[in-house]
């Protein structure tokens, strides 16, 4: 048996109960600084507030964007999960609106050199965590990078942020394509979902969407989704400088409706039944099948 199936009866044999698996939704864009942390920590304390069960994952390694945005340092992360024998348990912070979040760390690297026994250690941890969790959001950095990448056709969905501007529109349908024609993504297990942010009309998200789903439409095999925009907010500016995310330091605001209206939408996708769900365990064991294959 080559190891790839390997893992992948790993991963069954520790999640074959009848739980469900959580949703992986993965932030990311082709530009930084265009506001995925804002959109991971607000969509999550969004989803807390419709009842379900919600986790971040800052894999924004080595920058930590959702501590400080939530202003709550955690005493472990993932890599003592991986490389320390931490538990689920002791890497999960539970911060405001009772949202847990899990700090990245340095990164994930090594992975080939981690024995069959501590990888079902890992990979029973992480089907702990599907157990605890409705919803994963797994924050990522900017950029189309190797590791981003990895994470991106590991998830169930991805969330591309981008803003009206013309590099960052540029940008998003750069980093479609290169998920789009990477080796292990596949279209029925990872949907491509954008959110338009700090429009400055209503307009401007249709608009802005309607320029890249024309392109993605003309030159690649592959249909992606509006989920909405967030307008340019003062609020939500404030709000991250009182380190405080929007939704919670000003849940009225035009940018936290725009966040819940958003969430709403996700939700409204899965009650019809319209998303995939792959659980973090199988997220996990795509990855080190792609580092064991190097
Ligand atoms: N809708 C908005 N209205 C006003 N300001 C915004 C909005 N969205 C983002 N910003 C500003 O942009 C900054 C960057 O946002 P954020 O940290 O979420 O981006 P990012 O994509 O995670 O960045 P990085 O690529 O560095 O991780 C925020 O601190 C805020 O000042
Ligand atoms: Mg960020």
């Amino acid at each position: 048996m080559d190891q790839a199936q390997e893992l992948r009866n790993l991963v069954k044999s520790n999640t074959q109960t009848k739980r469900p698996l959580a949703r992986v939704i993965t932030v990311t864009s082709g530009k930084g600084g265009v506001g995925k942390s804002n959109t991971s920590v607000n969509l999550a304390l969004a989803f807390k507030k419709l009842g379900k069960r919600v986790v971040i994952l800052d894999a924004d390694f080595g920058l930590a964007n959702v501590e400080i945005m939530f202003g709550t340092i955690p005493k472990h992360n993932f890599c003592d999960l991986i490389y320390q024998g931490k538990s689920i348990t002791d890497i999960i912070t539970w911060g405001p609106g009772d949202v847990g979040f899990i700090s990245g760390g340095s990164g994930i690297a090594g992975l080939s050199n981690l024995s069959r026994e501590y990888l079902t250690y890992i990979i029973q941890n992480l089907a702990y965590l599907d157990a605890i969790a409705d919803v994963i959001i797994i924050d990522t950095g900017a950029g189309i990078s190797d590791a981003v990448l990895e994470f991106l056709v590991a998830s169930g969905e991805i969330i591309v942020v981008t803003t009206p501007e013309p590099p960052s529109i540029t940008d998003s349908y750069s980093l479609i394509k290169a998920v789009n024609r990477h080796p292990r993504f596949s279209k029925e297990n990872t949907q491509v979902k954008v959110i338009v942010n700090r429009t400055l009309k209503k307009e401007d998200g249709p608009l802005v969407y309607k320029k890249i789903n024309t392109v993605v439409k003309r030159f690649l095999d592959l249909s992606i989704e509006y989920l909405g925009d967030v307008p340019q907010d003062q609020m939500l500016y404030d709000a991250v400088m009182q380190q405080t995310p929007v939704t919670l330091a000003h849940p009225n605001s035009k940018s936290a409706k725009a966040f819940e209206q958003i969430t709403g939408k996700l939700m409204n996708m899965e009650n019809v039944g319209n998303i995939k769900k792959r659980g973090m365990a199988a997220f996990f064991s795509h990855i080190v099948v792609k580092k064991n294959n190097d």
